[in-house]
């Protein structure tokens, strides 16, 4: 295989994978480096291009995650992102001003200045009319003066300060102070892949067949002759992994499904469907485990201590899935955004996912997707002949229907309450061809009692809160709008049930909002 053409030097930033992503989506692969390893792998690979992250630390602080000056005077084109544009700011001796309230956060205008000093950065986006440009930003620093060499190359709207863009030809240097690599800044892939392309003059070297070769041998390779274990939910990220491995483990492979009481209603059944068409040639196993859940999950009411409880439960049903099979390694359906919320790949932790950070001594754990993103998991699941119930399945949360409970403790009745929720807000949506047009749909039970009228006496019950969000990487996305016709359907109803007093819609963006209500 051909080495990789691009080094992303990982400042630690939650959107660095989607860097990454956005690179293989261009049809180029890259390696995600923090600046401790990028020099070495830097000197005796000699990339094409480098790419800075964007970073939770201030070029000011005193820790500030650095580059070194092999990589910045190589002459290799290197584009900075946001902290990247501000590390090289401050090295080549400009200014960059921490703390002054200046930030700017979420979708912003920029305008890219006139002239011809972006030396192709902009290629394809420049109207001779209006060269405003919607981005997405999120820094609290500002750059208030660039180096001398350098050129602005983008100003931000009025309200506020600094330098959006900058650009040093020579050095062949540029930097940009929005996130080209989220989805919210509209044009981002066309920068990147003229930075890619136009100005490092890489090639495309990624497909979602090599991929799936590439994952299937390297996988194979780690599970040598030994048995594996797979913890089976029927989403497309599980669902691919076994039938990627399914072929060639055969009954080395046992895949099997835990019914926590946190399905939703006729879950089980599409789980059983997508098992068999993986390939599998013995039914999928099914661990019944309400008992053991649902108490544990309702000793808390606070979301990470729930996550924190279902992942201890779950952990044990594999181990004793795992000792009875024989298996001596677990594959999981991890993604990359799993890793980084989970605070694996060194960003915050956002939240803890229930198949991240497990602890097994006898049990090696592989997560053959964990540089992958969710579209590229279905183009996989695509390619690997799986039914479009899978490749376009909604993802639904590992705690799932238990962390759509919130205020009160999980109870038994409260599953089922917002159970019958869900299904009737799917169903309806389904109808009005909505719900196919939402990335995500969330239906949760929020326990906060509210007065209302069932037949001549007043009641005191609980909200459903519904949520829909459109997103193809899950990191950042946009509220989904239900239209008012089909939201008076969803409230009458669900308010029609005795158990529920109102129904609230919700519609804000992530960021600053998350998907999950916990
Ligand atoms: P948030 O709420 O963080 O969710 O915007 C992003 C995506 O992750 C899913 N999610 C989880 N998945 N275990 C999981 O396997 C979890 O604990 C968990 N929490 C959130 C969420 O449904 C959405 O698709």
């Amino acid at each position: 295989m051909k080495s990789l053409q691009v080094l992303v030097v990982n400042f630690r930033s939650q959107y660095t994978d989607l860097i990454g992503r956005s690179l293989r989506d261009l049809g180029v692969r890259s390696a995600i480096l923090p600046p401790e390893r990028a020099d070495k792998w830097f000197a005796k690979e000699r990339p094409q291009a480098v790419i800075l992250s964007g970073s939770d630390k201030s070029v000011n602080d005193a820790d500030a995650p650095d580059i070194s000056d092999a990589i910045l005077n190589s002459g290799v084109p290197i584009f900075g992102i946001c902290y990247g544009m501000q590390l090289l700011a401050k090295k080549f001796g400009g200014e960059v001003q921490s703390g002054t309230g200046e930030g700017n956060f979420g979708q912003t205008i920029i305008t890219f200045n006139s002239g011809n000093e972006d030396g192709g950065l902009w290629y394809g986006l420049w109207n001779s009319g209006d060269n405003r440009h919607v981005v997405h930003a999120s820094h609290g620093d500002v750059v208030t003066r660039i180096p001398l060499d350098f050129k602005r190359i983008a100003k931000p709207n009025a309200f506020h300060r600094g330098c959006m863009g900058m650009a040093d030809l020579k050095r062949k240097i540029w930097g940009v102070q929005f996130h080209p690599e989220v989805e919210d800044t509209i044009d981002g892939k066309r920068m990147l892949s003229n930075f890619v392309f136009k100005i490092a003059g890489c090639e495309k070297d990624w497909s979602p067949r090599n991929l799936a070769e590439e994952i299937r041998e390297t996988t194979i390779e780690a599970i040598g002759d030994r048995k594996a274990i797979v913890g089976f939910s029927g989403g497309v990220d599980s669902t691919s992994v076994t039938a990627l491995l399914s072929k060639v483990l055969e009954k080395r492979l046992e895949a099997f499904i835990i019914d926590g009481g946190n399905l939703r209603e006729r879950e089980m059944e599409k789980i059983v469907r997508h098992a068999w068409a993986t390939g599998i040639t013995e039914p999928p196993l099914v661990v019944r485990a309400a008992d053991k859940f649902v108490p544990a999950i309702a000793a808390s009411i606070h979301a990470e201590e729930k996550r924190k409880a279902f992942r201890l439960v779950y952990q044990n049903i594999l181990l004793t899935e795992a000792r009875r099979f024989g298996a001596s390694c677990i594959i999981q359906g991890s993604l990359a955004p799993d890793l980084i919320e989970s605070g694996e790949t060194g960003s915050a932790t956002i939240v803890s996912h229930h198949n991240v950070g497990l602890n097994f001594e006898e049990l090696e754990q592989i997560h053959p997707f964990k540089n992958l993103f969710k579209h590229e998991v279905r183009a996989l699941a695509q390619e690997l002949g799986l039914p479009e119930s899978v490749y376009n399945r909604q993802p639904f949360p590992g705690p799932g229907l238990f962390v759509r409970i919130v205020g009160q403790p999980v109870t038994y009745e409260r599953l089922a309450l917002v159970r019958w929720a869900d299904a009737r807000v799917c169903e309806i949506s389904k109808a009005s061809g909505d719900y196919q047009k939402m990335s995500q749909l969330v239906v949760a039970l929020l326990c906060l009692d509210t007065g209302g009228v069932k037949g001549d006496a007043r009641s005191y019950k609980p909200m459903i809160g519904v949520r829909g969000l459109v997103t193809w990487d899950f990191m950042t996305g946009r509220g989904y709008q239900l239209p008012p016709e089909v939201r008076r359907e969803i409230t009458q109803t669900l308010t029609k049930h005795p158990e529920i007093g109102k129904v609230g819609y919700f519609e804000g963006d992530k960021p600053p909002e998350r998907t999950e209500f916990e």
